[in-house]
């Protein structure tokens, strides 16, 4: 099912994506038909409403990291009828570990060690955190899975912070990562496809 974004998402989210980072969410996730993924940071759940759909869609499991998600989280998973799609891990990443992920995940899976197929990292802006969730969960991305860095392009401190990150990212990783499309506005949108994995340090 098609989510409308302007008349349905965009206007229960509190503006937390522009309608082109969700087209850029929605398409790159529903490309790759994601079964089981992982959002870091939920808030209003404006993305947990797209990524929510999606894996409604074609049977998976989103699973949403967040340690203060707003009522308005609550109410639009509801209201879309997505509850038994979602599992809300109530913590911080990377403290919700990585076997309680893989616990949740649904089969069938690949390679047991690498269930997730979507990994969305909107949750501390700053750019040691969004490093540090990049890093920790990166390893349980299949490859050709993807992953994504919101807020990238934001006009504020967080902007800044993220596309820091992400060069830091890819001055180790970039062989490891291929671009799969970014949006450049008020928020912004960066996603990469896992082309390897980094498992000289595992
Ligand atoms: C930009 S908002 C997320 C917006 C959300 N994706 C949406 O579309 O509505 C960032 C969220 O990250 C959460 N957050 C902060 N630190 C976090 C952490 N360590 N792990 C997960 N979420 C975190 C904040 O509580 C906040 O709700």
């Amino acid at each position: 099912m098609e989510l409308d974004f302007t008349e349905d998402v965009l206007r229960h989210c509190g503006g937390r994506l522009t309608i082109h980072d969700a087209q850029l969410l929605n398409e790159s996730a529903r490309a790759i038909k994601a079964r089981n993924i992982l959002e870091i940071g939920s808030m209003d759940g404006c993305s947990t409403m797209i990524l929510g759909n999606i894996v409604r869609d074609f049977e998976g499991r989103l699973q949403c990291i967040e340690p203060a998600p707003k009522q308005k989280w609550r109410w639009n998973v509801d209201r879309l009828g997505l509850q038994d799609f979602v599992t809300m891990h109530f913590g911080g990443a990377p403290w919700v570990g990585h076997d309680k992920i893989i616990q949740h995940c649904l089969p069938p899976i690949e390679k047991k060690d690498q269930p997730l197929d979507y990994l969305f990292i909107d949750g501390d802006h700053r750019t040691r955190w969004a490093i540090v969730d990049y890093h920790y969960y990166m390893p349980f991305v299949r490859i050709g899975g993807r992953i994504g860095f919101h807020d990238w392009w934001d006009r504020k401190d967080a902007g800044k912070w993220v596309r820091e990150a992400v060069e830091i990212i890819l001055r180790d990783d970039e062989p490891l990562l291929k671009k799969v499309g970014e949006t450049q506005n008020a928020r912004g949108y960066i996603v990469f496809e896992k082309t390897g994995d980094h498992n000289r340090y595992r």
